[in-house]
């Protein structure tokens, strides 16, 4: 059961990672920008990658001793990160030796002529593989979305598509150093932020993981049944009271009643009838005290969520959705 449970797992890990990376690619035009450093997104990522790296593959990671602050969407270089590393695994399947390295450089005109950037401070992590390395004709269709050399079920072609249009938004570029036989490096610039004071300023770190849930009651309104069970599993799981609605009228229905208290109304954006955004007013008109969280799997609903409101992007994992719960019940 245990090895059944594994696989079920990892196909829905697969199944979460081709749904985020066809969302962003989707949603290119839309970025989120804060300050990341890449010593600490690195730090972060390092303990997951030695899972999906295995033990044949031995992981070196420099350069992550002081900070390295580009501005972008965390989540997504993150993305990136794992993007190569899941590359470079496939590349070396009797294991071999993987190092992610992280340097400031200044690039001249010409340097960064090569690189298809301009003159300035950048921030470089090379990603090198000891893997098999590839032929011209692969090195330069790799960045192309749905380019594959995997067979069916391995590989869909979106995960360097993907990196090359993140490390766009940033305003950087990707490129790969290779030769069959002969391993490959990606190279990624990415301009660097240099102004120490809003370095000071730093990426929030992540919030716990443990929620502390009392009896607090969230009421989650969400009219997809399977997505429904599962957040309201998550959430039973962790001690909250949950009122679970399929529709924005049944909650505003349960609202309405007197004598209820809801602490979180934690509501999906895109329903039928009535948008999660105009179901967060009606609450905060007839119970003020209610906090509200936003989920959504769609990006370019972010002018319509700058009320304040956080959101909860899909597809989310257990932890994602606890912390995110937890921190809005708190502040
Ligand atoms: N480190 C690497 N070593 C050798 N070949 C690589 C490496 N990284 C990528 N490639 C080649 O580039 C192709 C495209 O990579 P990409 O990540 O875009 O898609 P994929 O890995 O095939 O599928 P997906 O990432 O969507 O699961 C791969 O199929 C492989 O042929
Ligand atoms: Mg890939």
């Amino acid at each position: 059961m245990a090895a059944d449970l594994g696989e079920i797992m990892e196909a829905a890990r697969r199944a979460e990672l081709l749904t985020s990376q066809l969302l962003t690619f989707s949603r290119r035009d839309s970025k989120k920008v804060e300050l990341v450093d890449l010593s600490q997104l690195l730090g972060r990522a390092g303990r997951m990658l030695h899972r999906v790296l295995g033990e044949e593959v031995h992981l070196t990671i420099r350069g992550n001793d002081h900070p390295h602050v580009v501005q972008g969407d965390a989540a997504q270089l993150e993305q990136v990160v794992v993007n190569l590393a899941v590359n470079a695994r496939d590349a070396m399947p009797t294991g071999g030796a993987l190092s992610l390295a992280l340097a400031d450089v200044e690039l001249d005109a010409d340097q960064a002529a090569l690189h298809g950037l301009i003159a300035g401070a950048y921030v470089e992590l090379a990603v090198q593989d000891s893997g098999g390395g590839m032929d011209e004709f692969t090195r330069d269709h790799i960045f192309e979305p749905f380019f594959t050399t995997k067979s069916v079920g391995k590989g869909t072609g979106l995960g360097l598509a993907m990196a090359f249009g993140v490390v766009q938004q940033c305003g950087g570029t990707i490129g790969v150093d290779t030769a069959i036989g002969e391993g490959s490096t990606f190279r990624i610039h990415l301009p660097r932020v240099v102004d120490p004071t809003l370095v000071d300023k730093g990426v929030p770190a992540r919030a716990p993981t443990t929620a502390t849930p009392g009896d607090q009651s969230i009421l989650l309104v969400e009219d997809d049944a399977a997505v429904r069970r599962v957040v309201q599993r998550i959430l039973v799981h962790a001690g909250y009271r949950v009122i679970s609605c399929a529709s924005p009228e049944e909650a505003l229905e349960y609202v309405e009643q007197p004598g209820t208290h809801v602490d979180l109304l934690f509501t999906d954006i895109v329903m039928p009838r009535m948008r999660g955004t105009e179901l967060a007013q009606r609450v905060s008109t007839l119970a003020p005290a209610t906090r509200i969280l936003f989920m959504s799997g769609y990006a370019h609903l972010e002018g319509e969520t700058s009320l304040a409101h956080p959101i909860v992007q899909k597809p989310f994992q257990r932890h994602d959705v606890l912390a995110q719960v937890a921190a809005r019940l708190r502040g």
